[in-house]
């Protein structure tokens, strides 16, 4: 079989490329230890309900005033459900997840992460508008994905 010289130079570059982007993401995954966004901590994704303070979920107050909310997220639906946070409080959300990846998102607030088995990811909002925000999962995790909500009500 005759390989044109042009062709087999394309075909050179082209496998090169294929390597080279390869290897690229295997120093990036590996060599720099690239992680998740935002974590901050792990957790054994097969003991997160028996693992503190994500075995009570829910929302708490700090010696400073503010606030943290630890959410666990599991097909199809995050625990607590429901959540009423003070008006004007600044509240610190951690989430985790305790199967698949989820997604963890309130709109009109700076809220919008992952929820990663293994991982506890954090983000923090000053909740200034009262109202009722819903919770949404924003990555597709199986048959019920899009019934899997929570409610936030602010007042
Ligand atoms: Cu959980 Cu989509």
């Amino acid at each position: 079989m005759q390989i044109h010289r042009y062709e087999r130079w394309w075909l050179t570059f082209g496998l090169g490329m294929l390597v080279f982007f390869l290897a690229l993401i295997g120093v990036a995954a590996f060599a720099d230890n690239i992680n998740p966004p935002s974590d901050m901590q792990q957790i054994d994704p097969t003991k997160v309900s028996r693992t503190p303070p994500f075995d009570k979920p829910g929302l708490r107050q700090r010696a400073d005033g503010s606030y943290e909310a630890y959410y666990v997220a599991q097909v199809f639906t995050f625990v607590p459900t429901q959540l009423t946070i003070p008006l004007g409080a600044k509240v610190t959300f951690y989430v985790t997840s305790a199967d698949v990846v989820h997604g963890f998102f309130i709109p009109d607030t700076d809220i919008n992460m992952m929820a990663v088995p293994g991982w506890v990811n954090e983000e923090t909002h000053t909740f200034t508008r009262p109202g009722q925000y819903l919770l949404i999962c924003h990555e597709y995790c199986g048959i019920g994905h899009q019934n899997m909500f929570g409610k936030i009500e602010v007042r």
